[in-house]
């Protein structure tokens, strides 16, 4: 029994359930599952907006969705769902509510957080930030000296920073191509010295993005982007004033730093950083890609958020790629999970879900305080397609290790691309069919022979097949679908701390690194004794001084 009187997740019947089912299943193959039922191809698929997904090609029966929706509808994953929608403090550990869906939420909708409707203070921020990008893109913004604003330096870390520069990337054909934008989270100096050296500081608004306004890493670089800019414009305080705007929730600590309030960007407690660049923490890539784009790709998030808040369990998307999930990591063993774009413009979209799936999720501690004892959040990983095939694919088809994946690819090229760089299209895309039915169906050693392959090579050319793949598939990428893929994954990530029964909005596990680092740094500089410093350390930071002549 849990702490909170649930029955433990593992003793539940319809774990065990699952778990002998899982037996059963021992020997099905997906020939055979495709085999036995034509119609598996088309029917096991789901249109959700403009995301047609196949979950065809999974190691799943008719039973095995049945059984894991016992297991959601056992661990009350609606009534979780149903809490954090009405604005309820489900992150217990930090006593939060967790309503990134109101960032989406229409203007007239009423969303209550202790009483107090938050939608209003959603949409003031939206019609605030609106403005100013509109301004920015216009050039009626202008710097310290009186030139229009033309390149944009975003200096945040974590959430926010993988959000934007994620979607910055994707949405790249819908941006202004007259503005440089450009992302500096790391704390070598190196990031912002290659972010600037080329740029104009006459022209460049540097965005500080953080939540609390209290990572080093992000306040460091905020402060040596500062100095840059007043040394280069060769100007006093003053200046800071047209070049730096804050995205924040902390207003104290934005004043502190020099930052006139009047131009920050608020959002709110209940927003977690890596479930905030819809909020003002988009700001950046609202300037990019202007706000009519920003708001279709918010119309894009709030379609799935009333998907998943109203669609039943067996056709609802986020419950589904939640569940299969569980379905390999907690009956198969499987440790990690690829995420696959066939798109260039993805190329940052499994760096971003994996702070969103593994910082959410890569919990030991239940909800109850006490340890789980079954596996949660996957290792996810994955770049875009083509080049992975070149790279570890090799693994994924014919290593030791069972990995679940996604694909996710477009029909239509972007608009803007030359006719001949269309027409690679159709290219990319055979590969992207072509890997999953490798993967589902692989190649058995009688094909193999067929072939005429010398029979001291059958075993290296044959292909076991029966690897797990979803396909996501739209026309085409826009705004709107990018919204929806992010709150596709969102909420599937939710769909799993529910079922685990771990609180997927808190960080814990982030904070000792820090503490240390703040604690060791002295010792690199100073020499300092740093108390309780264990050996290897001990001698490392010495090598360290040795080596810099200290
Ligand atoms: O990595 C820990 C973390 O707290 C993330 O959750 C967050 O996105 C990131 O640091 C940045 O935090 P902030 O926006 O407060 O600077």
């Amino acid at each position: 029994m849990n702490q909170d009187g649930r029955t433990r997740l593992n003793q539940t019947p319809e774990w065990t359930a699952l778990a002998k089912h899982r037996e059963q299943l021992e020997e099905a193959d997906l020939r055979a599952l495709f085999a036995a039922d034509p119609g598996r191809g088309t029917g096991y698929t789901l249109q959700v907006g403009d995301l047609y997904i196949d979950y065809s090609k999974h190691l799943v029966t008719d039973e095995t969705l049945r059984l894991l929706r016992e297991l959601a509808a056992a661990t009350d994953v609606f009534g979780l769902r149903d809490a954090m929608f009405r604005g309820e403090r489900i992150n217990t550990t930090e006593n939060r509510a967790v309503l990134h869906t109101a960032l989406r939420a229409p203007r007239d909708a009423v969303v209550e957080v202790d009483g107090e409707n938050v939608v209003p203070g959603v949409h003031a921020v939206l019609d605030k930030m609106s403005d100013f990008a509109e301004r920015v893109r216009s050039g009626e913004w202008t710097g310290h000296t009186g030139k229009r604003i033309r390149n944009v330096v975003n200096v945040g870390i974590g959430g926010s920073d993988l959000g934007p520069a994620m979607a910055y990337e994707v949405l790249r054909a819908f941006t202004d191509r007259d503005l440089t934008v450009r992302f500096v989270s790391n704390v070598d100096g190196a990031d912002l010295h290659e972010a600037t050296r080329d740029l104009d500081a006459a022209e460049t608004l540097f965005v500080i993005a953080s939540k609390t306004f209290t990572t080093i890493e992000t306040i460091t670089n905020a402060t040596s982007a500062r100095n840059w800019l007043l040394g280069e414009l060769n100007a006093g305080q003053e200046a800071v004033a047209r070049h730096f705007v804050a995205l924040s929730t902390n207003t104290e600590k934005v004043t502190e730093f020099g930052i006139d309030p009047a131009n920050m960007f608020e959002f709110w407690d209940w927003v977690g950083g890596r479930y905030s660049y819809d909020s003002a923490i988009g700001l950046s890539l609202m300037i990019a890609i202007g706000p009519d784009r920003f708001r279709e790709m918010l119309d894009g998030f709030r379609l799935i958020d009333e998907h998943f808040r109203t669609a039943p369990a067996e056709s609802n998307a986020p419950l589904l790629l939640g569940l299969l999930g569980i379905w390999y990591g907690n009956f198969f063993d499987a440790q990690s999970h690829a995420v696959l774009p066939y798109s260039h413009y993805l190329s940052k979209f499994t760096a971003y879900l994996q702070q969103l799936d593994m910082e959410s999720n890569g919990k030991y501690v239940g909800r109850d305080g006490q340890p789980v004892d079954w596996q949660t959040g996957p290792v996810v990983w994955g770049t875009p397609g083509t080049n992975g095939q070149h790279a570890y694919y090799q693994l994924i088809h014919q290593g030791t290790k069972l990995i679940p994946a996604d694909f996710i690819g477009f029909a239509e090229p972007v608009a803007e691309l030359s006719e001949e760089l269309k027409a690679q299209h159709d290219l990319l895309m055979a590969n992207f069919f072509a890997q999953t039915q490798a993967l589902a169906f692989g190649k058995t050693p009688d094909e193999v022979r067929a072939e005429g392959v010398p029979e001291e090579l059958v075993a290296h050319k044959t292909f076991q097949g029966n690897h797990p793949t979803t396909t996501i598939l739209a026309r085409e990428l826009t705004p709107s679908v990018l919204g929806q893929l992010v709150a596709l994954y969102e909420h599937k990530v939710f769909v799993q701390g529910a079922v685990w029964n771990i609180d997927s909005f808190d960080q814990w596990g982030v904070e000792l690194g820090k503490v240390l680092a703040k604690r060791v740094e002295p010792a690199l500089t100073e020499g300092a004794e740093v108390p309780g410093l264990d050996a290897s350390s001990k001698a490392l930071v010495a090598k360290y001084r040795e080596l810099r002549g200290r």
